[in-house]
């Protein structure tokens, strides 16, 4: 059975990128796999120094992830610091690690761009990564085109080791996602948390509505044709609408007759349905608190079995035990 592993690193409330781009494509995962997915609160620490924005992030991706249907009896869910051996392998990992391999990493450049500090850890972010991947003995890692370089780093480390010590890690395959699932945030750039053009999934019907009425157009007059296919409203409502739907609003645009703020009111409908069930059961889920964590503590003591096996073989490899 092909395993899948992927990260959720906590950043903040779940937008519809994140949604579409990362939660969705994972959700439907674990129907076709083995699936391991963790909640990457290490990787957090780089970035995130509150303790207790921390536990509600994490808490927060953890709840919404299960209200947008990850399926604990499918997935295996699990927090990433829950199994502290992967700090270890980071570690063995990195005495393996080329310097020029981590100083190349994009990433890592535009963190300190965007000016966060440069700590050890952020440059050591890739080796942590690296870690997650090999010790879970993953076969397919889905992630976005940011993540490509950290993959890449990831096989070579796993190769060095190998020279090194035998052959002990599979290497994971990338499944890079491509840029036709780039989904448009309110000022018509790619959604992104760092351009503060995010739609959170689980705001107020008022907030939601105010966010949405948000979205930036041009100032072509209500009688007026409009072009639907530079439309960040209509890039939006293809999401969200039936194929009906988005030709109707494609028509209304040519004609005319129909100012952005009406669109924009169809776009919110179809917004605020398609997410209703989820925004359901994320109230009962908040309701229930012990079931997250109960969740994730079975998901910590199936990953544990499979981690103590990696971590076991590779002390033995490396001359740690006898
Ligand atoms: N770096 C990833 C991100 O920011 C999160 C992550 C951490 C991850 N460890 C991982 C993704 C291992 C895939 C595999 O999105």
């Amino acid at each position: 059975m092909v395993r899948y592993l992927t990260g959720f690193q906590p950043t903040g409330l779940l937008h519809i990128g994140n949604y579409f781009g990362a939660l969705r494509p994972a959700i439907e995962l674990q129907n076709k796999g083995e699936a391991f997915y963790f909640i990457a609160d290490f990787h957090a620490l780089t970035t995130i120094h509150d303790p207790n924005a921390l536990r509600e992030l994490v808490r927060g991706v953890a709840i919404d992830s299960l209200a947008c249907g990850l399926d604990p009896q499918k997935a295996c869910f699990f927090r990433q610091s829950d199994i502290p051996s992967v700090a270890e392998l980071s570690w063995i990992l990195s005495t393996v690690t080329p310097m020029g391999l981590l100083e190349r990493a994009h990433s890592y450049k535009d963190k300190l761009a965007h000016g966060i500090a440069p700590t050890h850890a952020l440059f050591a972010y890739p080796s942590l990564m690296a870690a997650d991947i090999l010790l879970y003995e993953s076969d397919i890692v889905p992630v976005g085109k940011d993540q490509k370089q950290h993959l890449e780093i990831t096989r070579d480390v796993a190769v060095k080791f190998n020279e090194r010590y035998g052959s002990i890690f599979k290497l994971p395959i990338p499944e890079i996602r491509d840029e036709v699932a780039t989904i448009i945030g309110l000022d018509g750039q790619k959604m992104s948390k760092s351009y503060g053009n995010t739609i959170e999934l689980f705001l107020e019907e008022k907030v939601l509505r105010k966010k949405i009425m948000s979205i930036v157009t041009d100032s072509t007059p209500v009688e007026a044709p409009k072009d639907p296919t530079s439309s960040t409203i209509l890039s939006l409502y293809r999401l969200f609408a039936t194929t009906e739907q988005v030709s109707a609003m494609e028509t209304d645009f040519r004609t005319g007759g129909f100012g952005y703020g009406d669109f924009k009111k169809r776009l919110f409908e179809v917004v605020w349905e398609r997410f209703a069930p989820m925004r359901k059961l994320r109230e009962e889920l908040q309701a229930e608190p012990g079931y997250v964590d109960e969740v994730l503590t079975a998901g910590a003591t199936r990953a544990r079995q499979v981690a103590e096996q990696t971590i076991s073989r590779v002390r033995n490899a490396i001359g740690l035990v006898h």
